[in-house]
């Protein structure tokens, strides 16, 4: 099975991190947001991806994919551009795609444990689309499938009443006619070519829908909150995301340089390359990634350092991500730093 994984997106949701910085890129656990996706579509039974890359951080993804190497999966790029929307962005993979049903994967989303029975449920279907729901506690911050008797008759998009409890996720099956389809949209209200416009006209023609209800967890990790709770989820291995991602900092990586009196307490991820001073406390939910320098008597809890970034001596860093490089002096909580 092929899909189509959306790469692009200005990420604003998460600003400033992502200025200049693609939020792919960033790293929970043992893997970057982009590994994450791509090991979870190999393990559901893809075995061919186009990555749609955007404006923000396109050489550094080819690069990142390129040194990744530890997928058996044949990688290929389209470019989108400037950020015109999901529908507008799977538009992009039409020649990648051909004339056989295929998945798309929202990069910026993550799954556990397995995609593997939405892929299957997807792939037996005769030409439908395919929408993955999740249960949600606020739908009103995506696109929600409209019932009638048990059965979809419409998806909308961030409704401010929510006809239901689910969303829709950032995992769909569809024909190859959507390409058809997305040629006729019209830019919604947000100026964007809609993916919930694209199924709807689908829907209106006559195709059927496949609805799978996914059971295990599900994070749009595109927002501060989001990205934390993906590293949550990770980190407490129960997304059968990365080898390393659930086991104590100690001895996590060859590489670690921690200094004398590090306490751990676990779940924590340290990246090749990392230093950590003496006195320093570490965790829960923390990913370190390469490269990062803590100082001593530094105390960092559930939030995500990345690469090259680093904490100053006695400083105390919660419920914050830290972009690479950034160097943080004084506490931080709640923040996304750059
Ligand atoms: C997009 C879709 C929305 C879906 C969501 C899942 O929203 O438009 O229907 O529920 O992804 O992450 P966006 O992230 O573009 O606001």
């Amino acid at each position: 099975m092929k899909c189509v994984l959306l790469a692009g997106g200005s990420g604003t949701r998460l600003a400033p991190l992502t200025d200049g910085f693609s939020k792919h890129l960033v790293r929970v656990g043992q893997r970057t947001l982009l590994e994450h996706a791509l090991s979870d579509l190999e393990a559901g039974g893809v075995d061919e991806v186009c990555v749609v890359l955007g404006e923000t951080g396109a050489t550094a993804i080819r690069d990142h994919l390129r040194e990744s190497d530890q997928f058996d999966l044949e990688v290929r790029y389209a470019v989108q551009g400037a950020a015109r929307g999901v529908a507008d962005a799977i538009s992009h993979a039409e020649p990648f795609v051909g004339d056989e049903p295929f998945l798309v994967y929202l990069g910026d989303n993550l799954f556990g444990p397995s995609l593997e029975p939405f892929v299957r449920g997807f792939a037996a279907t005769e030409d439908g689309v395919g929408l993955c729901l999740r249960r949600v506690d606020d739908p009103t911050r995506f696109g929600v499938p409209v019932f009638e008797s048990g059965s979809l008759q419409d998806i909308v998009e961030k409704p401010a009443d929510p006809p239901s409890e689910y969303a829709v996720t950032g995992l769909y099956g569809f024909p190859p006619a959507v390409f058809d389809h997305i040629e006729r949209l019209e830019p919604s209200d947000r100026g964007e070519l809609e993916v919930t416009d694209a199924i709807r006209s689908l829907l209106d023609a006559g195709r059927s829908a496949h609805v799978h209800r996914f059971d295990g967890w599900w994070v749009d990790a595109g927002t501060p909150d989001g990205l934390l709770t993906a590293n949550r989820r990770v980190l407490a291995g129960s997304g059968g995301s990365g080898p390393a991602a659930a086991t104590d900092a100690v001895g996590a990586d060859a590489d670690s340089g921690l200094g004398e009196g590090v306490r751990v307490r676990a779940p924590v991820s340290v990246g090749a390359g990392v230093e950590v001073g003496n006195g320093t406390e570490l965790g829960p939910n923390v990913t370190l990634d390469a490269d990062v320098v803590v100082g001593s008597e530094a105390r960092i809890s559930d939030s995500i350092v990345l690469s090259g970034a680093t904490v100053a001596d006695g400083t105390s860093v919660t419920e914050s991500i830290v972009a690479p490089g950034a160097r943080v002096t004084s506490p931080l909580r709640g923040e996304v730093y750059r």
